[in-house]
């Protein structure tokens, strides 16, 4: 006989209520915590829908239980089957679902036992970083995982539905292809069959969902893994999810409503949250100016000014220099935060603005007593007077300015307005969502001495700025379109080149010679000779978006086996040596540099 015989459980362990008092019931699950108090027993049973308190009581007919009941340790697997009993009023656990009830139990079944644990399964819990993930499927028993994978598959869910609801067909894309430029390095697969040759991992759909566009298929969709061998972040993983769509005979309007739609369905259903009707778009250009960041959050203020104009002229030799070799000097306002700023405080943005390339932070702050600023010898009193008006300085607030190359600026007060918001409590509650569109369609490369896509390859320029592909191409601006949800890039996708005039013009510009472009693309190029619908789309990170809905600003909590900071698996430690008869069937030698 099978091991639970005709048991099956009546319900989850979370779902017992006050309505089953009196029912005969089977529960099953592993052990939470098991409690001896001498004549009775208690046990909390957990399942991933929550846990449901059992009762051992020691009687005269009970004895046989009650004693198979003392062998119970925490994370043993059981069966048992016993009467729904109300707790009473005094022992009412206000805090569990199930807290008015609890199971006294008639029958026991051991299920398997467990061997004492290398973590502790709790929330509360400080295990070491290293252990949980070493015993990542112990980890992962945890409520708040639990919770955070089950809003994962509802999203899933609601998406596949959504897709369905609007005309999108779910197909699949090879993992075995060719490498596709997304900006990172490639995962690469040796074949046995061709030796020296080797497959990529798909950075993303990219290429197959538009050539599924030229086959017809009209609209994609797909979630789908994507492979990316880059520096990982905490919103980073090498493999992630994205949730991805394509459509034909549509432009970007057509796809930002689809997009908008997906939220607005996934924030409603998961957390109840209304999406507004109106999510703002914001040029590019403005997101720097204003936020320094092509992912501003908008959940609070702190705006970067341009002071150039007023500074210029001063007798401070490094604005003087900067503004002379093109660049801006610009500013933050943190108000009334003049006081949390002390020498030692200010002392430390200077190796932290470092990291974005600023070389120094100037500061300004208003007291009782008026402006005191290092730098405010060099600067005339009408221009002290100005910049006070321009940044609204008013006393207790504090001023921070950088002055360098336009993207240095940006980078460095951007970062900093979100440090100073964080470590002060300045974020509001909620979701800002916003588009950010009109992109940059390429930027220069230092390294590698040529101009590379904002985006990818197969952006389409705006309209209006194609003359400047020939003229002056960092000025062109692309039809992409990045959906920005609390300071993240939550999406991106793009109008795409439908021509094959325009794509190799593209590839041009980005250094491809013909015979890369027919190497690389000529499969891709080709496709575009026999009738390419105009089509464009986009793809969220899945994984950012639980993220987002689950609370966490840690990828590792959405994924459930998720790589470490430095791409390994601690739990099955992947990546490893292989066998040396693995390496010659693939032709592949090994030469380890000291
Ligand atoms: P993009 O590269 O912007 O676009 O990726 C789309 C979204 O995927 C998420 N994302 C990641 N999430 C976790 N870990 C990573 N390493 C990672 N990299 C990206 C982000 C991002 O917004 N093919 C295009 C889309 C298109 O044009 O349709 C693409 O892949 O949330």
């Amino acid at each position: 006989m099978d091991l639970l015989g005709n048991l099956r459980r009546t319900k989850m362990c979370g779902e017992f209520r006050s309505t089953d008092i009196g029912n005969t019931v089977v529960a099953m699950g592993f052990v939470a915590k098991y409690r001896n108090l001498g004549p009775i027993i208690f046990v909390d049973l957990r399942d991933r829908s929550g846990i449901v308190q059992v009762s051992f009581e020691y009687g005269e007919q009970t004895q046989e239980l009650f004693e198979k009941a003392k062998k119970i340790r925490n994370e043993y697997v059981l069966a048992i089957t016993g009467v729904v009993r109300s707790r009473g009023e005094k022992n009412i656990n206000a805090n569990m679902p199930t807290g008015e009830v609890e199971i006294t139990c008639t029958d026991l079944k051991i299920l398997n036992v467990a061997e004492e644990l290398p973590i502790v399964i709790s929330d509360k819990a400080k295990n070491s970083e290293t252990l949980s993930y070493q015993y990542r499927y112990l980890d992962l028993r945890r409520e708040s995982l639990q919770q955070k994978l089950i809003v994962r598959s509802k999203i899933c869910h609601l998406t596949r539905n959504y897709f369905e609801e609007n005309g999108f067909l779910e197909i699949e894309t090879p993992f075995l292809g060719k490498s596709t430029p997304e900006g990172a390095r490639d995962y690469l697969v040796p074949s046995r069959v061709h030796p020296g040759s080797f497959y990529a991992l798909p950075q993303s759909p990219q290429l197959y969902k538009q050539l599924l566009m030229i086959s017809g298929f009209d609209r994609y969709y797909q979630i789908a893994r994507c492979f990316r061998d880059e520096d990982l972040r905490a919103n980073r993983q090498p493999e992630f999810s994205q949730i991805d769509f394509e459509m034909s005979f549509s432009d970007s309007e057509d796809v930002m409503k689809i997009a908008e739609g997906l939220v607005r369905k996934v924030f409603k259903e998961t957390i109840n949250y209304d999406v507004p009707e109106t999510i703002i778009r914001m040029p590019y250009c403005e997101a720097m100016e204003r936020f320094g960041s092509d992912k501003p959050d908008l959940r609070f203020g702190m705006e970067l000014n341009n002071i150039t104009d007023i500074v210029k002229g001063s007798s401070f030799a490094v604005f003087e220099q900067c503004i002379e070799k093109g660049g801006s000097v610009r500013a933050i306002n943190a108000k009334g935060l003049a006081s949390q700023y002390t020498r030692k405080e200010i002392d430390k943005l200077t190796p932290f603005i470092a990291d974005y390339g600023a070389k120094g932070i100037a500061w300004m702050k208003k007291t009782e007593d008026g402006i005191t600023s290092p730098i405010a010898k060099y600067l005339s009193v009408e221009q002290i007077n100005a910049l006070v008006e321009k940044l609204n300085i008013e006393v207790g607030d504090i001023v921070f300015i950088v002055s360098d190359v336009d993207s240095v600026v940006y980078a460095s007060l951007g970062a900093l307005r979100i440090r100073v918001a964080k470590q002060f409590g300045l974020v509001q509650d909620g979701y800002k969502l916003l588009w950010v569109t009109e992109f940059p369609l390429l930027e220069y490369d230092d390294e590698e001495k040529r101009y590379v896509a904002v985006h990818h390859p197969f952006t389409a320029p705006m309209d209006e700025d194609i003359p400047l592909l020939d003229t002056d191409p960092l000025k062109v601006r692309s039809k992409a379109y990045d959906l920005v949800i609390n300071g993240e890039e939550a999406g991106g996708g793009s109008v795409r080149i439908h021509t094959v005039e325009m794509q190799q013009k593209m590839f041009g510009l980005l250094g491809m010679t013909p015979e890369d472009i027919v190497y690389r693309f000529g499969f891709f190029v080709d496709a575009f000779k026999y009738g390419a619908p105009p089509h464009c789309g986009m793809a969220f990170g899945l994984d950012r978006m639980v993220m987002s809905l689950t609370g966490t600003d840690n990828i590792k909590d959405v994924i459930a086996f998720p790589k470490m900071q430095n791409a390994c698996c601690l739990m099955t430690e992947a990546p490893a040596e292989v066998e040396q008869k693995q390496l010659d069937d693939l032709y592949i030698k090994i030469t380890k540099s000291e």
